[in-house]
């Protein structure tokens, strides 16, 4: 699920050549809508849309040095990085891993917001929230605990999909997100008692030290490369006994890496070494894939860790 803004260049000739260059482009003369972006970006040298889409047409075509050029040039141009131009960068090789641009993970979603339901869930046969239901029955069942939660924290909740799965078994549901349009679907599913509009990070950390006994995450540290901070918030934020349960997509390496999708992978030692340095206990790590593509399964863990 690609993004595509368009930002302005504040110069009408220049957003035109813009316009006829996507249109060369997507008739698949590349080398067309090259020429035409190059004339926009001396027209209008700071049209972060124009250097965007001329990097991705420059990578198409094998030219790596000039993508990761125009690449760097849209990067320059919007701080916020909203066309996720540093993303690209990592995946040429010429940036190292660091964390998504949170501009970018905001208009993702807030494009996707619309849709969300049906293109992951009918189109890619999305099972994240099951996957985290039956995780967390499985380990309380093992250890002989009720299934019953006082308050939940669901990270990155979307649309809802989270709570909906876990509404009987939850009292008290805090939803927290970046997408404003996420949170506003959220809402609209009258499954929250409180939302919030905040990175995962900064929403644990306006929370009060053992408040939740439960903790979600669906399909959310695929755009987490680091999931330490993430992981010692949690270990703060629950109660004696809480479970932190997550996905996450992985692979056959090391550490954590960014895929062709552009979300991260992040290995099965390493999420258990994550979660023991937090100080959290691993209670169930398997592997399990939370969708589809390309009608492949997309490797993937399930992921419980409790705090002792
Ligand atoms: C693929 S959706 C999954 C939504 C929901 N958990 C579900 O299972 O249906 C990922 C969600 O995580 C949110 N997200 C990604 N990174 C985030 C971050 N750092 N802080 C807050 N929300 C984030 C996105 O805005 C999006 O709504």
């Amino acid at each position: 699920m690609p993004t595509r803004i368009f930002l302005t260049s504040g110069d009408l000739m220049a957003d035109r050549r813009y316009d006829f260059a996507r249109d060369l482009q997507l008739k698949g003369d590349l080398a067309g809508a090259a020429d035409l972006l190059l004339q926009a970006t001396e027209l209008a040298p700071n049209f972060v849309t124009a250097w965007f889409t001329l990097g991705d047409i420059r990578e198409t075509l094998g030219e790596r040095d000039a993508a990761i050029a125009a690449f760097r040039k849209a990067w320059a141009g919007d701080p916020d990085d909203r066309h996720g131009a540093s993303l690209r960068l990592m995946r040429l090789g010429a940036e190292p891993l660091a964390e998504m641009p949170q501009g970018y993970v905001k208009v993702l979603f807030d494009q996707y917001a619309k849709r969300f339901e049906s293109a992951l869930v009918d189109d890619l046969g999305y099972r994240g929230p099951e996957l985290l239901f039956r995780a967390v029955l499985s380990v309380r069942a093992a250890s002989r605990k009720p299934a019953f939660f006082n308050r939940a924290i669901d990270l990155g909740c979307g649309t809802g999909l989270v709570a909906t799965a876990f509404a009987r078994e939850v009292d008290h549901f805090i939803g927290i997100d970046l997408s404003p349009r996420m949170i506003e679907k959220a809402r609209l599913s009258g499954f929250y008692a409180e939302l919030e509009v905040a990175d995962i990070v900064q929403g644990l950390r306006g929370r009060l030290d053992a408040s939740a006994d439960l903790i979600l995450a669906a399909d959310v540290m695929i755009y987490v490369a680091d999931l330490a901070p993430v992981l010692i918030e949690a270990q703060r934020v629950l109660s004696a006994g809480g479970l932190f349960a997550f996905t996450t997509e992985t692979h056959g390496g090391d550490g954590v890496i960014l895929g062709a999708g552009l979300r991260y992978a992040h290995a099965a030692a390493h999420v258990r070494a994550s979660v023991e340095a937090a100080g959290l206990t691993l209670s169930l790590l398997e592997d399990r894939s939370a969708r589809t593509e390309d009608n492949i399964p997309v490797p993937g863990l399930v992921a419980v860790a409790s705090k002792t």
